[in-house]
């Protein structure tokens, strides 16, 4: 459908001067959280804040992060391309100069006049963001980063030793810390301070939050006796940011941003808690890749008559929720369709030049509007698509089988999750050009999530589901072009 006819179905809010108003955008990213939230079932969860956004909001409980590592992910979802397009796997690559002068999510915004502002971790730091957070391109103004953050690593955790060590569970006084602060209190008085200046222009406000990755550095209070320690910890710091986000959301409330401002929240990827022996991210596991996704937009997915129409397919709890398959690929193009920002993206080519604003998602906007557009003309994914590098067959240190460098990289995990199954294939990988060798399959991995939903049992092998692995191979083979249906 055009985007006119799209115009036509929206109500357009128009200013004194006749223009319609673009949509403010606040957009949270919190740095390696899994959906250990209430709002996601997670009865372990203390995530009251987090909750309250939810009920106004739309959740979606299938969303996928397209690699479960910092800087690949965030790249993927900032310029909404996939790890093999931005060639990006490790640390070690600028994708402009990489692979091709690509169009942020923060640059449109910004090049549709916008002021765009980055606080704490959005892009990851380093190399990957040419050690300036991909300034001058995205950001109308530089980046913030709290000072306390030097600190991260240092020994400021007193254990039952009574030394001061760098421990990976770490619950602190706050005022005995050096600076007296910790990162995400200094970027929640940023942010709150970026709020309420006064300015013409519409705002992207991008606020990424540090916890809850390790080490887990928290104020003390957020721990209270429950199960074992690193879940307990880990729980405990996404209670704190739960709280930091409470008091963000405050501060925007306070202000007459309230009704014109558009809430994502997500994190870059999942974490194990011990799931498949594990305690870290770094593989194509449901809890690595599963992230949690919130939206709110304001006048639509706040209003009772929302709740009531709105008709989410499955969804058994609250109206609100979506079942669909989505991806972090998708935020950029949404966020364009919701803030009516500028002309909505279109879908990147099948070639190997690529234009530098284009999107490998799709919005997730027909969702969204579903009660205003009675279910028609929404693209629904049949797919989400992962994946990870690995330098050999085997765990190694050296070279780190969980964080290769391109370079030594050797093979592949392309991982498909469908509404029943997730599917992964290890390939050797072509990396002179970042190609996956089909032919030369080494593994293959099937879970099925309506009997196995934490895939602790691998069906690969099983005479009987030959066929679905055939057909699952195929579909991830043919990519994730075709794994899109209009209806
Ligand atoms: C109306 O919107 C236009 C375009 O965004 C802006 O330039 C103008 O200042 C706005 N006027 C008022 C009264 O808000
Ligand atoms: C990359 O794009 C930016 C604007 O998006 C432009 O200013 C810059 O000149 C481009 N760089 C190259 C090498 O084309
Ligand atoms: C990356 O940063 C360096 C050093 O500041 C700069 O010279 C170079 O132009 C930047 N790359 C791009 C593509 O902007
Ligand atoms: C914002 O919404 C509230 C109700 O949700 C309404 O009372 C108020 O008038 C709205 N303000 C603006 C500026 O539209």
């Amino acid at each position: 459908m055009s985007s006119v006819v799209r115009c036509l179905l929206f109500l357009v809010i128009v200013n004194s001067t006749g223009k319609a108003v673009k949509k403010n955008i606040l957009f949270i990213i919190v740095d390696d959280l899994r959906p250990a939230l209430g709002c996601y079932n997670d009865v372990n969860a203390h995530t009251p804040h987090i909750n309250a956004l939810a009920k106004k909001s739309v959740v979606f409980k299938h969303a996928f992060a397209q690699q479960a590592l910092c800087a690949p992910s965030r790249n993927s979802f900032l310029t909404s391309r996939r790890p093999d397009s931005i060639r990006l796997y490790d640390f070690y690559s600028y994708w402009r100069e990489t692979a091709g002068n690509f169009t942020t999510l923060p640059q449109y915004f910004k090049q549709n006049g916008y002021h765009t502002m980055s606080i704490g971790k959005i892009f990851h730091p380093g190399i990957s963001s040419n050690y300036s957070d991909d300034q001058p391109y995205s950001w109308s103004e530089e980046p913030f980063h709290p000072p306390t953050e030097q600190y991260r690593d240092s020994p400021v955790c007193h254990g039952t030793s009574g030394q001061p060590g760098r421990n990976l569970i770490c619950p602190v006084s706050v005022e005995l810390q050096p600076g007296k602060s910790l990162p995400d209190l200094q970027s929640l008085e940023a942010a709150k301070k970026f709020l309420r200046e006064k300015r013409e222009e519409p705002f992207l406000l991008a606020v990424g939050f540090h916890k809850p990755h390790i080490p887990l550095k928290f104020p003390r209070e957020y721990l209270d006796e429950t199960s074992k320690l690193i879940r307990q910890s880990y729980y405990a710091a996404t209670s704190y940011i739960d709280d930091l986000i409470g008091q963000l959301l405050k501060e925007l409330n306070s202000h007459n941003w309230k009704n014109n401002t558009i809430i994502i929240l997500t994190g870059d990827h999942g974490w194990s808690l011990g799931e498949h022996g594990e305690w870290s991210k770094y593989s194509n596991f449901e809890v690595s890749v599963r992230v949690p996704l919130i939206i709110h937009v304001p006048g639509i997915t706040d209003v009772p008559d929302y709740v009531k129409t709105n008709e989410v397919p499955n969804s058994s709890v609250h109206p609100s929720i979506s079942n669909a398959i989505v991806e972090l690929v998708d935020i950029f193009p949404t966020l364009v369709e919701l803030s009516e920002a500028g002309d909505l993206l279109q879908q990147c080519p099948d070639t190997e030049r690529q234009p530098t604003l284009c999107t490998e998602g799709v919005s997730l906007a027909p969702l969204i509007y579903k009660a205003g557009w009675k279910g028609k003309f929404t693209t629904r994914k049949k797919a989400a698509f992962s994946q990870y590098p690995r330098p050999g067959m085997y765990p190694t240190l050296k070279p780190n089988s969980d964080k290769p460098h391109l370079s030594q990289i050797e093979y592949m995990g392309y991982s498909l999750r469908t509404h029943t199954h997730r599917y992964t294939e290890w390939v050797y990988f072509q990396k002179q050009i970042f190609q996956p060798d089909w032919t030369k399959v080494v593994a293959r991995e099937l879970y099925d999530h309506t009997i196995d939903p934490l895939e602790d049992l691998n069906l690969a092998d099983r005479p009987q589901l030959h066929d679905l692995v055939h057909m699952l191979s195929a579909q991830l083979h043919a990519g994730w072009r075709h794994s899109l249906a209009t209806e």
